[in-house]
């Protein structure tokens, strides 16, 4: 006889719950029998207990069964072709980011992916608060589309390679609930929670191969390295227990990524690395690309990891990387002349700061530029907010350059907020640390988990 408080009661004892007992929670939260106070209740009880890899497993199921599947991973059904897809399954892959400042590099990696033969159904999403979302740097570009159907999502994949699409609601309806509760009540710090909510999304996707990069530092979810390689463990473990093959970076995020933070800006930035004209602060955040790609490719393909990042390399130098990103755009409605025209013309509130010293930048506060970014225009602070897709900032120079007295740091923009700009740019100045000595700055791959 199913009983929500016997089961909430178990887990606050610290103890396993089964497989039956998770099912039937998760079901009959989605039927309404459970209500919200009873499922706020049981995920206090993970928060504080945890969960095992197979309980973990077994929300993740519960939560990916609680609506369609994009296309249903088989581990049996190997090298059979997923219907509609004119591939073998196993080369079916895509990659997920835990989300980061500047993190633009699902632009490039998922198409470089496909132009080394790989099939990318992408899911992603908006961003909120302090993290940015692919989904809003596409819809950038005019008519670009993100919110297409289930069945137009699969046709783009069949007939482009990739597609980066927002997750329909019929995509884990019970991860969508649960998030929402999850965000008022105190509970999204728990690394089994977060690792059936992204997983559950990424299961549907039905792809057999998926590599994560878990952002690390001071812009990201995940500020230690402990933290990082914990979350990176479970991400990496619960994947692998599924029959998918599976590989994590765990990446720095202690400065921001690349160029550019915003949204319009972030695509052009990601168009520059596509058209292989890279350069100053882009450079670290395509040699990134360059590994999350090959780590897709090396699993997905069953070959070496020096093969595929040459491969990788090559699809990206000869323009193949480019023709995929350019055919998904146009697939999903989007117009990349409009979108340089629009860069063009917009008629943008801008501010440039400048070094007050001379040294070398050794650290800009991620956490710091986000929020910057926020106030600019470039985020959500509440999911209805409209995003200023021009607003957000450029950087002139990354962690160990040298800089002169006077020498540009950066450039903020904003169309809606040009009162705030002074002290958002005050607000970025305090960001940079600038000192004599000359600095490298750190590896941006930390660790690998696999
Ligand atoms: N991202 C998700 O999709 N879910 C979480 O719980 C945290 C981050």
């Amino acid at each position: 006889m199913f009983s929500a408080k016997q089961i909430i009661d178990k887990k606050r004892e610290g103890l396993a719950l089964s497989t039956t007992e998770i099912r039937e929670f998760m079901s009959y939260y989605m039927t309404g029998e459970v209500p919200d106070y009873q499922m706020s209740a049981l995920a206090m009880a993970i928060c504080c207990r945890g969960m095992t890899e197979r309980e973990t497993a077994d929300l993740t199921e519960a939560m990916r069964c609680s609506g369609e599947a994009v296309w249903e991973f088989d581990p049996k059904r190997g090298d059979e072709p997923l219907p509609g897809l004119p591939c073998p399954a196993a080369l079916v892959a895509d990659k997920h980011s835990t989300g980061g400042v500047g993190d633009k590099l699902s632009l490039i990696i998922q198409p470089l992916a496909a132009a080394c033969g790989l099939y990318v159904p992408s899911l992603t999403g908006r961003g909120l608060g302090l993290t940015g979302g692919t989904a809003d740097k596409l819809e950038t570009i005019p008519g670009y589309v993100a919110g297409v159907s289930l069945d137009r999502f699969r046709a783009i994949v069949a007939e482009t390679g990739v597609s980066m699409a927002m997750q329909t609601p019929e995509i884990c309806p019970a991860d969508k609930r649960l998030y929402a509760l999850r965000d008022v009540t105190g509970t999204v710090a728990s690394i089994p929670l977060i690792t059936a909510s992204i997983l559950s999304k990424k299961f549907a996707e039905g792809a057999p191969t998926l590599v994560f990069d878990v952002k690390c530092g001071l812009g990201a979810f995940m500020h230690t390295r402990d933290e990082a390689r914990a979350l990176a463990s479970s991400l990496v473990g619960s994947t692998k227990a599924s029959g998918r093959k599976s590989l994590a970076l765990v990446t720095d995020m202690d400065a921001p990524l690349g160029r550019t933070v915003g949204n319009a800006n972030e695509v052009e930035e990601a168009l520059d690395i596509l058209e292989n004209k890279a350069s100053g602060p882009s450079l670290p955040a395509a040699a990134l690309c360059i590994e999350f790609a090959a780590a897709m490719v090396s699993l997905a393909k069953d070959i070496g990891r020096g093969e595929a990042r040459e491969m990788c390399k090559a699809r990206l130098a000869d323009g193949s990387a480019l023709a995929k990103f350019k055919a998904m755009v146009a697939a999903h409605g989007g117009d990349l002349d409009e979108f340089r025209r629009t860069r063009r013309e917009a008629k943008m509130h801008r501010f440039r700061i400048s070094a007050m010293r001379s040294g070398y930048v050794t650290g800009i506060d991620a956490k710091k530029v986000a929020q910057i970014s926020l106030r600019l225009g470039a985020g959500r602070q509440v999911q209805t907010d409209t995003i200023d897709p021009h607003a957000g900032v450029d950087f002139a120079v990354a962690r160990g350059d040298r800089v002169a007295v006077g020498a540009p740091l950066a450039t903020l923009f904003t169309s809606t907020v040009p009162d705030a700009l002074e002290e958002c740019a005050a607000e970025l100045l305090s960001a940079f640390t600038i000192a004599p000595a000359a600095f490298t700055p750190p590896p941006l791959v930390i660790e690998e988990v696999g």
